[in-house]
């Protein structure tokens, strides 16, 4: 497949059911370093996004769309976007909005242009899909992620509160 290229070592290709193992690792990174952040983000969570989920719920499932940068030499993934398109159910019908459900970047790939790159390939596809606005969230705390989404023109429009609750399961 082509991909579009970022750096001299590295592309951006559709993630595909081959990438399954790949991305089930990626997403464990993620939900690891997203815990530190987290006020709320039991054990069983951290590695919910099994192979079978991923292959169910995400690269196969209708709407959803997701990528991974490579690097040339190791064919490895260095970071991945994953992003769904909702039509917004109001009257004024046919309004569509992406959301950006996640985007990692490995620790050693950062600062290089990988996450925009990333982030821009699912921009490019949403918006020739129709979409009219992306929406995205990011744990409090994050200020890495802060400062990327600003600096992708994002603004911070509302906040999500969390009052964790214990008790027998
Ligand atoms: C957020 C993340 C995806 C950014 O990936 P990245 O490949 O480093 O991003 P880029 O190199 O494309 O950075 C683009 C711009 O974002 C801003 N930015 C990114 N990381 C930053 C940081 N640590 N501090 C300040 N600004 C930052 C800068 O303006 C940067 O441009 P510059 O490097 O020319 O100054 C990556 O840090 C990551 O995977 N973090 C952990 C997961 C996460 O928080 N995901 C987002 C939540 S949904």
């Amino acid at each position: 497949m082509v991909g579009i290229a970022i750096l001299p070592d590295s592309r951006i290709v559709r993630a595909t059911i081959n990438d399954v193992y790949t991305l089930a690792d990626l997403h464990l990174e993620l939900n690891q370093e997203m815990a530190a952040h987290s006020v709320f983000c039991p054990e069983e969570l951290l590695e919910w996004r099994t192979v079978e989920h991923l292959i169910r719920h995400n690269l196969g499932a209708e709407g959803f769309l997701v990528w991974l940068a490579r690097t040339h030499q190791e064919g490895d993934g260095v970071g991945f976007v994953s992003a769904a398109l909702d039509r917004a159910p109001m009257p004024t019908a046919r309004l569509i909005t992406g959301t950006i459900l996640n985007l990692y970047v490995k620790p050693a790939s950062r600062r290089s242009g990988v996450g925009s790159a990333l982030f821009q390939t699912a921009r490019t596809a949403m918006t020739a899909a129709g979409a009219r606005a992306i929406e995205l969230s990011y744990l409090n705390g994050n200020e890495r992620a802060a400062r990327f989404w600003s600096a992708q023109g994002f603004v911070p429009e509302s906040t999500k509160a969390v009052l964790p609750l214990s008790g027998p399961r």
